[in-house]
């Protein structure tokens, strides 16, 4: 079936099989292989993207399940060539090693800095809890995000009180 979405603000229109995944069709139909498949169940995170306004594992979506949807993914963070504030700040804290789950994890902090412009550690460790990372520990992750929200000093002690 043909079906049109709109991914970063741009508007695409592709002929899709009733069985592939909305992973497949960004990474594969459009080209857009910032968003990873780690597990490809549903388990890993790595393929979070955010689709009309929620995270979802992309891997678990059927792409003609989205007709008609907003879907943003890692591409559209950096503006012209410029890193975004939230990606600054990963790379500024060491939030980026491997770097396989930080598109997935960078879309579930997006999605949660809409609703939560100043979130508490709390909040950060909820809002990731199914974005599996096997290299940061996750502190550099947390860190990351209260520096992108300007928190990252005040907040210093509740770190070290939740891990
Ligand atoms: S690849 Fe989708 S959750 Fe792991
Ligand atoms: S940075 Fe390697 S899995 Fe998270």
């Amino acid at each position: 079936m043909k079906i049109h979405v709109k991914v970063n603000g741009k508007d695409y229109t592709r002929e899709v099989a009733g069985n592939r995944t909305l992973l497949r069709f960004l990474r594969e139909d459009l080209g857009l292989t910032g968003t990873k498949e780690g597990c490809g169940a549903g388990e890993c995170g790595a393929c979070t993207v955010i689709l009309n306004g929620k995270t979802v594992n992309s891997c678990l979506v059927l792409a003609p399940e989205v007709d008609g949807g907003v879907i943003e993914t890692v591409e559209g963070e950096a503006k012209n060539g410029k890193l975004s504030k939230l990606q600054e700040a990963f790379h500024r804290n060491h939030g980026v090693q491997c770097g396989f789950c930080t598109p997935g994890m960078l879309m579930s902090v997006k999605s949660l800095l809409k609703i939560h412009p100043k979130p508490t550690v709390a909040e950060i460790k909820e809002a990731i809890e199914g974005n599996f990372c096997r290299c940061t520990g996750y502190q550099q992750i947390i860190e990351s995000v209260l520096d992108a929200t300007g928190q990252l000093k005040p907040r210093k002690e509740e770190i070290r009180r939740v891990r």
